[in-house]
């Protein structure tokens, strides 16, 4: 029986649901990862028989750096992999070419990927409420499909897929953003936030404060703090928002890519 390997990195949330959404339609026995709560520090192998599912939020156009990096820790044998990027209503850029070279290059073939929907973790107010039911609907349909390929793998044959992305992109151009969660009086103390940042960088010390050098904004201390304490606060980030909510509302709809069938494997 082979195994799905649902790896994901979630800061507030939506990566996780649509993880979940696709891993639970493809109907395997199922390990998942989550790189948020255990990153992914030694190797990884998984076998042919296997699949990866490869979940992550789009960052600046790409994936988060550090999953980048620790994506290096996995290892295929041609082993089919299926990537989704969860973007919040901007674009995801060329995060799935990004995704689509780094499973390549570590021993994967990419066989689909899809490119969903969700509150942007920044500014909530754009994309508010996605993943909705359409987008639900769309995920089903891909794992769907992702199923009918998967379980023919034996008798056709498959190419290279083509993602949309744009050829020697820098994935190091994405510096972070201006703006970073912290405190406020609601803060009770309880630590939660400083568990769960995946980059330490809010001190048990002072709870209420954050490492603007060392915080990547995924908002995991938000989505943990009982108290609402935690959140983005000031003139420069509610204008920011204002602005961006501006610009990206428009409603976007989910995008799949598979790789072509290129012909009926001999017997
Ligand atoms: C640092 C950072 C950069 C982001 N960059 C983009 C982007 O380039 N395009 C976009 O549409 N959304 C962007 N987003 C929004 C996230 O991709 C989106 O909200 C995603 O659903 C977050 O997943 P999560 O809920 O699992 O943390 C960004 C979010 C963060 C924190």
């Amino acid at each position: 029986m082979s195994v799905l390997h649902n790896i994901y990195f979630s800061g507030k949330g939506t990566t996780k649901i649509c993880a979940e959404c696709i891993g639970a339609g493809l109907h395997m026995e199922e390990k998942s990862y989550d790189w948020r709560k255990q990153p992914c520090e030694t190797k990884l192998e998984i076998p042919r028989e296997d699949v990866l599912l490869f979940s992550m939020p789009v960052y600046g156009g790409f994936i988060p750096r550090m999953c980048a990096q620790l994506a290096m820790n996995l290892k295929g044998s041609q082993t089919p992999a299926i990537i989704a990027a969860v973007y919040g209503n901007r674009h995801y850029d060329d995060a799935l070419l990004q995704m689509k070279d780094l499973l390549t290059a570590q021993g994967f073939w990419v066989a689909a990927a899809g490119a969903f929907l969700a509150e942007h973790s920044i500014f909530p107010a754009a994309a508010a409420g996605r993943p909705d039911k359409k987008d639900r609907e769309a995920m089903a349909a891909f794992s769907a499909e992702c199923s009918r390929m998967l379980n023919e793998l034996d008798k056709a044959q498959y190419g290279e897929i083509q993602v949309p992305g744009k050829a020697g992109y820098d994935a190091q151009s994405f510096k972070g953003v201006p703006f970073h969660p912290d405190g406020d009086k609601a803060c009770n103390g309880c630590m939660a936030c400083v568990d769960a940042c995946p980059k330490k960088a809010v001190d048990s010390e002072h709870p209420c404060e954050t490492d603007g050098e060392l915080c990547i904004s995924c908002g995991a201390c938000i989505s943990v703090c009982p108290t609402g304490a935690r959140n983005y606060h000031g003139d420069a980030y509610q204008a920011a928002g204002a602005q961006f909510v501006e610009r990206c509302s428009a409603y976007r709809s989910p995008e799949t890519y598979f790789a072509d069938r290129i012909g009926i494997s001999e017997v």
